[in-house]
């Protein structure tokens, strides 16, 4: 059943241009650039009376929340908080009907997430929720929502399900915008091309960066520590590639911002400190090359995830990571396979279970 894969993350992490392209089916067309989501027109009303949104959820789609919530506070220019279920659920939040709540799962079944919905839902929010897994409880407790259809997702690592909700929550951002009337054709357009694309240059990752995320995962495999540094829409994507390999290889990594590593992380810089940055071109690439810096002046190892050619930022690096061209709003949904395939490799390489780390379950059904 793992279709001669060696380990069901393996195999998740290559069926993602079909995932993906599962979860746009039937809801983006490229040709009439119409976006189609019956689960978003159900609540539309609801949706443009939000005075906010409040995306709850836990691990990694916490951090897709995240990612989320730059993109929607940018194209829909409505405030979006994000938390953590296990804290929402006992804060006594603000919360009531003007409110939407995003509620995140791969499974539909954590519990945190599962018991900060019903609470939130007794006091009148409308609950938007993106699930995996159809039929689930937090599916059923949704008003309506959009299913991401990544598929079973056995690894317990998560890996197709974070890809495939990053496309569902763009979608939902970009179908928002266009109800609100707060992004324009030709960036709807840009977003709609490039969203359609991701399938193949998720492939083209997958085809093309293997061998080079091997020997980068040989060389750093007895590393102690590891940052992930990004800023802006690879802020949440840093968070993620250091979740991805505390989890699956046990070597202890930090995600940050970039520039907040000057307020503490970057006491940790010697030359025995891998520090990968997600550093693919953007408006704010430059402020990123000069973080690079920072720690290169500190011998840092640098590792770097830059778009093709960009001769300036491998000329930096010790190891570099090529990322097909894209708009920087989708770049990060590319950026992610190569931080799952460097937990992967780096895993192996250790010797660890990296379909069933310690300690792990595959859905927490209890707090
Ligand atoms: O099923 P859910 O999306 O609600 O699960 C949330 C987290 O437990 C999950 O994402 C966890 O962090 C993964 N093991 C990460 O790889």
């Amino acid at each position: 059943e793992k279709a001669g894969y060696p380990h069901f993350m393996l195999k998740e992490i290559f069926e993602q241009p079909k995932a993906i392209q599962d979860c746009l089916r039937g809801r983006l067309d490229s040709t009439t650039h119409q976006i189609t989501l019956s689960g978003l027109e159900k609540v539309k009303n609801k949706l443009l009376a939000a005075q906010r949104i409040i995306i709850v959820a836990c691990g990694t789609s916490w951090h897709a929340a995240l990612l989320a919530e730059y993109w929607i506070e940018e194209l829909c220019r409505v405030p979006v908080e994000v938390e953590y279920a296990s804290e929402f659920r006992y804060r006594n939040p603000i919360v009531g009907q003007d409110d939407l709540i995003i509620a995140i799962s791969q499974s539909g079944e954590t519990a945190d997430t599962l018991v900060a919905l019903e609470n939130a839902k007794l006091h009148g929010a409308t609950i938007f929720g993106i699930v995996n897994v159809v039929g689930s409880s937090i599916a059923r407790l949704s008003d309506s929502g959009i299913y991401t259809h990544a598929g079973p997702e056995i690894g317990v690592a998560s890996t197709k399900a974070f890809t495939t909700q990053l496309a569902a929550l763009l979608l939902f951002a970009i179908k928002l915008a266009q109800y609100k009337q707060t992004i324009d054709t030709p960036t709807s357009d840009t977003l709609i091309n490039e969203l359609h694309a991701v399938p193949d240059k998720v492939q083209e990752i997958l085809n093309t960066q293997l061998e080079k995320i091997k020997r980068i995962a040989h060389k750093y495999v007895d590393a102690k520590d590891f940052l992930y540094l990004g800023r802006g829409y690879n802020f949440p994507i840093a968070l993620e590639g250091a979740l991805k390999l505390k989890e699956i290889s046990y070597i202890h990594a930090e995600g940050y911002p970039a520039a907040e590593m000057k307020h503490g992380p970057i006491a940790l810089v010697d030359e025995n400190l891998p520090v990968l940055f997600i550093a693919t071109k953007d408006k704010i690439q430059e402020k990123i090359i000069s973080n690079m810096q920072e720690i290169k002046a500190r011998s840092g190892q640098l590792i770097a995830l830059l778009s093709t050619d960009d001769t300036l930022v491998s000329s930096m690096a010790d190891d570099s990571i090529e990322i097909p061209e894209a708009h920087e709003i989708i770049a990060p949904i590319l950026s992610t396979i190569p931080l799952q395939l460097l937990a992967y490799y780096i895993g192996i390489d250790r010797g660890c279970d990296v379909d069933k780390p310690r300690n792990l379950a595959k859905s927490v059904t209890v707090e």
